[in-house]
């Protein structure tokens, strides 16, 4: 008596003796997850059919057939009446099966000089190219966010830190712009990364290549692939390209996240420089006063998610002898899942940064309070004839004394400014306090003094400003 295999198993009963449990059937299957290649999959099946009818391989009935086929099965699935079959196990086997249900032997022959393995490898590339271009476009919507944001703040001035510890002033314009670097930098990665997704598996087959007098040029040209990849071995095997995206992923994941971190100590009432529209907020079940930056707080965290995959898909291929092995079945989850929250991220981060509301009044008293134009003073000092040495230890001893009398380097007259100066060893015996030195104690004049190209001004943030618009045609 003949086994009762499943409908996968029938794909290659001959060979086959007893059935798989229901268990196993699960535990090799992809359908559930790799479904969503199903438009990329009839996209590369149509361009192989129109191929192999070329190269007379298939007649001009049976490309009409199976054009036809995909076409019903298309809106089947569109429409959500795609009957997806786990006994099928994956998204190529349950296509080419309804394929053949509707169209009955051209559903047989499409397979004629190809296998799954170079098949998924395609899907996946078509899949992948398709979503690098979306965020790419996703990358330049938060940038443009972050743009118009820094125009709108080129003159306002906050703390800049190091160490988490009060620094300089910079203006709030110029923080932005730093971000707009980070993401310009992303872009170009994903753009540049393309060019390695978009390379065209098919025709490898299974490894080796195929006995069939193919063109893979032609299908190259139709799917929009820049070349073919040019080792059989090597293109069905290869996920680099994945795993390279998801490495680009991951940088676009730190610098969301690093963003994060700001705005989550920004909003925090001991700052309270910035707050964020409520939308991206939620309050506590508690704790009535609540406002909590839940978006940031969570996408700092999704970014470990991120980097999970890009650790699970190089762990996957490390160990991988040439050429196909299931384990690249593996590759699909982690790929779509770093694809959706980078998505998702960087389509509410550009929302949200439009949103933010800045509280200068804030920014300028944190700054003050800090002491933050005491580089002015000393280098002030400097162009009066100090060494510079000498000017930070008479500078440190005049913070010194505004911590004892609870005053700001700015606040002082040049009364106090003078007696302040006079306390280092190395005095002011040799300078003369006048206006001139007052002022450049102001957050405005530190600001302003920093006029070069890449520095804080808000002249040099409204030129930066203006280059980013040309690069990203806002
Ligand atoms: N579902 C498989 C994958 O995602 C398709 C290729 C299967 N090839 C094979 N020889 N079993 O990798």
């Amino acid at each position: 008596m003949l086994p009762q295999l499943s409908r996968k198993q029938e794909a290659w009963s001959a060979r086959f003796n007893e059935p798989m449990s229901d268990l196993v059937k699960r535990y090799t299957a992809s359908v559930d997850f790799d479904k969503r290649l199903a438009l990329f999959d009839i996209q590369g099946s149509v361009a192989h059919a129109t191929m192999l009818n070329t190269c007379g391989l298939i007649s001009n009935q049976d490309l009409a057939d199976i054009e036809r086929g995909m076409a019903q099965i298309k809106s089947e699935i569109d429409a959500g009446q795609f009957d997806w079959q786990l006994d099928l196990e994956d998204v190529h086997l349950n296509i080419e099966r309804r394929l053949t249900e509707l169209v009955g032997d051209a559903g047989k022959r499409l397979h004629t000089g190809r296998s799954r393995n170079d098949q998924v490898a395609t899907d996946i590339r078509l899949y992948l190219r398709d979503r690098v271009d979306h965020i790419t476009g996703l990358l330049c919507g938060l940038q443009t966010s972050l743009i118009l944001m820094a125009e709108q703040h080129a003159q306002t001035i906050m703390p800049g830190f190091t160490h988490l510890q009060v620094a300089q002033p910079v203006t709030f314009g110029h923080h932005m712009m730093a971000y707009v670097e980070m993401f310009e930098r992303d872009r170009e990665r994903m753009v540049d990364l393309r060019k390695r997704i978009n390379r065209l598996p098919l025709g490898a087959a299974a490894l080796a290549g195929t006995t069939f007098p193919i063109d893979r040029e032609q299908v190259a040209r139709l799917l929009g692939f820049e070349s073919v990849c040019r080792n059989s071995l090597d293109a069905v095997s290869d996920r680099d390209f994945a795993i390279e995206f998801c490495g680009a992923a991951s940088l676009v994941m730190i610098h969301i996240s690093r963003l994060s971190e700001e705005l989550i100590i920004w909003m925090s009432p001991r700052f309270g420089f910035i707050d964020l529209a409520d939308r991206f907020c939620t309050g506590s079940s508690i704790m009535p006063q609540k406002k909590n930056p839940d978006v940031p707080e969570l996408a700092r965290g999704k970014s470990g998610r991120v980097f999970g995959h890009l650790m699970g898909l190089m762990t996957l291929m490390k160990g991988q002898p040439l050429a196909y092995n299931k384990d690249n079945q593996e590759d699909k989850e982690p790929l779509f899942d770093t694809v959706d929250t980078l998505s998702d991220t960087l389509t509410i981060f550009a929302d949200m940064v439009s949103g933010i509301t800045v509280k200068a009044d804030r920014m300028a008293e944190a700054a003050i309070e800090g002491y933050a134009t005491a580089t002015d003073l000393a280098d002030a000092l400097v162009r009066k004839g100090l060494a510079f040495r000498d000017a930070h230890e008479v500078v440190a001893h005049a913070v010194r004394y505004c911590v004892d009398q609870g005053a700001t380097l700015e606040s002082l007259n040049l009364q106090q400014l003078s007696e302040a100066l006079s306390l280092a060893k190395h005095g002011h015996a040799q300078v003369v306090v006048d206006q001139a030195l007052a002022d450049s104690l102001t957050l405005k004049g530190s600001v302003n003094a920093r006029s070069h190209v890449g520095g804080t001004s808000p002249d040099q943030v409204k030129a930066a400003v203006a280059q980013a618009k040309v690069r990203l045609s806002i």
